[in-house]
């Protein structure tokens, strides 16, 4: 059974000038494979920045604490690696690569996470059927990686990594804010799908909107940093009702 675990972790970025700003104050967090995990949390509280760290983003710089999946240490790993022990990231805004098309990019991230090329022709087939179980246009793969893509088809497509690359522990940071119904759908209907699995996956969100139909087994609330609240799913529905005023103020006063 596939655990990530994170542990005490501390995150610094540069604040711009000569030093480095705190973010996250001491992280504790358990995820196992076919868990729900929803963070929640106000803007500005740190919840991309746990993803940032945990993907080894070259910005986010962990200053102490630990993050191991499976026991191994995920922090001394390159990003390659960390996506070939099991991990998968989905980011907030992610990025646009012209000339760079989906089925490329997608073959690419297939080698990493395998350690192997995929042979061409099973690829194409195992692409076409996730395509087609996900509703994606074929002319969807020669499109540019993200670029102009609707708020629906880049959920489709962040789906459609998760189905090619079966990951142990997925990370999606959800811009609930830009997504319409629809794409709210295509992003439940893959979690609930990878979360029923062996996937244990992570949901960052700022809305509870989402959360209509993705039931997450925990709920941790996160403010100035921390995780400052846990719960069941119940907790999402109070955080719905009444906002996250006084975690704001628990996350300040920490
Ligand atoms: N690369 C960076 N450089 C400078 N400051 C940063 C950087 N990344 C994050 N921060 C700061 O860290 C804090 C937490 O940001 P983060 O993006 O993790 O929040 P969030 O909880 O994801 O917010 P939102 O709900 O708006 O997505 C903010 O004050 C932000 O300005
Ligand atoms: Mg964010």
């Amino acid at each position: 059974m596939a655990t990530l675990e994170i542990r005490d972790l501390h995150v610094s970025v540069a604040d711009g000038s000569d030093g480095t700003k705190e973010i996250l104050r001491g992280v504790d967090l358990t995820v196992k494979a076919g868990e729900t995990h929803a963070i929640m949390g106000p803007n500005g509280s740190g919840k991309s920045t746990l993803a940032y760290a945990v993907a080894g983003h070259p910005k986010y710089e962990v200053t102490s604490g630990a993050v191991t999946l499976d026991g191994e240490d995920v922090l001394g790993m390159s990003v390659d690696e960390r996506a070939r022990a099991g991990l998968f990231l989905a980011m907030q805004y992610p990025v646009e690569v012209p000339g760079v098309s989906v089925s490329n990019f997608l073959r690419s991230a297939v080698t990493a996470v395998r350690g192997e090329a995929p042979k061409l022709r099973e690829f194409s087939k195992e692409m076409k059927k996730a395509m087609d179980d996900l509703s994606i246009d074929p002319v969807f793969a020669q499109r540019s990686l993200n670029e102009g893509f609707s708020g629906g088809e880049k959920k489709r497509h962040e789906i459609l990594q998760l189905e090619m690359l079966k990951p142990k522990v997925a990370i999606l940071d959800e811009t609930d804010s830009g997504l319409d119904v629809d794409a709210l759908k295509v992003v439940s209907e893959g979690v609930n799908r990878f979360a029923s699995g062996d996937t244990g996956v992570l949901l960052i969100t700022h809305y509870t909107r989402i959360l209509r139909y993705v039931k997450p087994d925990f709920v941790h609330v996160f403010a100035g940093g921390r995780v400052v609240a846990e719960g069941g799913p119940e907790l999402a529905d109070e955080l719905e009702n009444e906002g996250y005023e006084k975690y704001a103020k628990a996350g300040a006063s920490l």
